[in-house]
């Protein structure tokens, strides 16, 4: 099931409208333009319309799935993979994956994931995976990042591609990635996040919880928390920003 809206206010914010009202796995929704489009920690994701891929997809897992520690963090990990399956087949750009949820195309952010949960008596009741895809915006077009500044496939390939397609590839590729998930290939897909991620191995800065951590961004833990060796030890970074990563000391 689909529904398109010519704008709205989130996508997300549909989705969850419609999740709660019961639609089926697999139900998602579209926009050409988002009036209110979120992004992560209360920041707004630029949207307009007809540029991008504005697209939320409910999943409802089935009940051995809905206590697993590791399926939201799958799930993240699987959509930003899926986007640079997509990317990749539609434009031959190569992409790499930014720990927790991001998109790189040549260091630059071309697409950001904001999943939601809802909860039903202690248990997952669905999630929204939202994926935003900058697809044919201009640098005007795109709000100014100054550490890992915006980007589109546009900028980066010097032409346009149909958002419909890379729709398809996103949807394609998600459906796979979720099925190895259910199948417990949960530490597979974590690990091909890792493999594509531009801050493997790196001397990144990390914003977490109030504080600035600077390390080396060592692996992914078994729930996909960013492992990081600082001077002062190993740290175990559940959720953050990293807002630097230096190019590799040596590899
Ligand atoms: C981020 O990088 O901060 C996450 C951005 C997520 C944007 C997408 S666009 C489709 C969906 N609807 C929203 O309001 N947000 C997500």
């Amino acid at each position: 099931m689909h529904r398109h809206f010519t704008a709205t206010d989130s996508t997300n914010e549909e989705a969850l409208r419609w999740g709660r009202e019961g639609a089926s796995h697999g139900a998602y929704v579209t926009a050409d333009a988002q009036t209110a489009g979120r992004g992560r920690r209360g920041r707004a994701w630029s949207s307009p319309p007809g540029k991008g891929l504005y697209l939320s997809l409910i999943v409802r897992p089935g009940a051995p799935h809905r206590d697993s520690a590791t399926l939201l963090p799958g799930l993240n990990f699987a959509a930003c993979l899926a986007a640079t399956r997509a990317v990749r087949e539609v434009t031959g750009l190569t992409c790499h994956t930014k720990w927790p949820n991001d998109v790189l195309a040549n260091g630059r952010k071309i697409a950001g994931l904001l999943s939601e949960a809802m909860w039903r008596e202690g248990r997952l009741d669905f999630s929204v995976v939202g994926i935003g895809i900058n697809v044919n915006q201009a640098q005007d077009d795109l709000p100014p990042r100054p550490l890992y500044p915006a980007s589109s496939l546009f900028i980066e390939s010097g032409q346009e591609w149909p958002i419909n397609e890379v729709r398809d590839r996103w949807l394609h590729h998600f459906g796979n990635y979720y099925k190895r998930l259910e199948k417990g290939d949960w530490e597979q897909v974590r690990d091909e996040f890792w493999r594509r991620c531009a801050q493997r191995n790196r001397e990144v800065i990390v914003q977490s919880e109030g504080e600035t951590l600077t390390g080396t961004a060592l692996a992914l833990g078994s729930d996909g928390a960013l492992l990081l060796e600082t001077s002062s030890g190993m740290r175990r970074i559940l959720a953050g920003d990293v807002v630097i990563t230096h190019n590799a000391k040596a590899e």
